[in-house]
């Protein structure tokens, strides 16, 4: 697996103001949006794309326009909510799949609660939104899903990668025969007992949308 920590004076200081605390929930979901909008700029590089002529007023000048089937955007919910629209900016016209999954937070193992992505997604370059990669259990599953209906090219989006979770998901993956990338603003100091990020930002779900039982 690729890892590439996004390193941007912009992304850095977003970053900051979204660790705080003292951030409210709008102030929260604007940057998450923010933030998405430049690391999809960056996780987007290899999108798949194909020549293309245009005429011009002038003349016919050769571009590329984005390779059809468009790419699948899944976020996963609740909190890979909050980076959809981000992401969206860049990339209007990509599809958008959704899985939503939860983290037992007695076993930490993620329990998948709702799905709708295409049945068929063979040879399909995909995006899976998350902003906490801790102990891996939801990436890892979204990334089994989607390599198991066919997608051939996987990218994550987090804002925050634990050393630890990053470690699983490679061993997780090898052999997995399919290449997949993460990009994050962040690789944090690693996880406490109770698998949060240290020193993360908290609960994403919780800052985003409230706190749920
Ligand atoms: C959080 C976060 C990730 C997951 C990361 O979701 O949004 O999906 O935990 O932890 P992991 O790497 O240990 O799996 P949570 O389960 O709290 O659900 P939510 O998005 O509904 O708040
Ligand atoms: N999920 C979160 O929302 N935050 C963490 O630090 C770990 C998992």
């Amino acid at each position: 697996m690729q890892v590439h920590v996004v390193d941007h004076p912009l992304i850095s200081h977003k970053l900051t103001m979204l660790r705080d605390e003292a951030t409210d929930s709008p102030t929260f979901r604007r940057l998450v949006d923010e933030l998405v909008t430049l690391l999809t700029y960056e996780a987007t590089r290899d999108v798949r794309v194909e020549p293309v002529e245009v005429q011009t007023p002038v003349a016919l000048a050769a571009g590329v326009h984005l390779t059809d089937p468009r790419p699948l955007v899944v976020p996963i919910l609740r909190a890979g909510l909050g980076m959809l629209e981000g992401m969206q900016r860049l990339l209007p016209t990509a599809e958008v799949g959704f899985l939503g999954m939860m983290r037992n937070e007695e076993t930490l193992e993620a329990v998948t609660y709702a799905e709708r992505l295409p049945d068929d997604l063979t040879g399909r370059q995909c995006y899976v939104l998350d902003p906490m990669l801790a102990t891996v259990g939801s990436i890892a599953a979204a990334i089994h899903f989607l390599v198991k209906r066919g997608a051939n090219d996987i990218t994550a989006i987090t804002l925050l990668a634990a050393p630890e979770g990053v470690a699983r998901i490679e061993s997780e993956l090898a052999g997995i025969g399919v290449p997949v990338t993460l990009v994050t603003a962040a690789l944090d100091e690693g996880l406490n007992e109770l698998g949060y990020i240290v020193p993360g930002l908290g609960d994403a779900g919780d800052r985003l949308y409230g706190v749920v039982d």
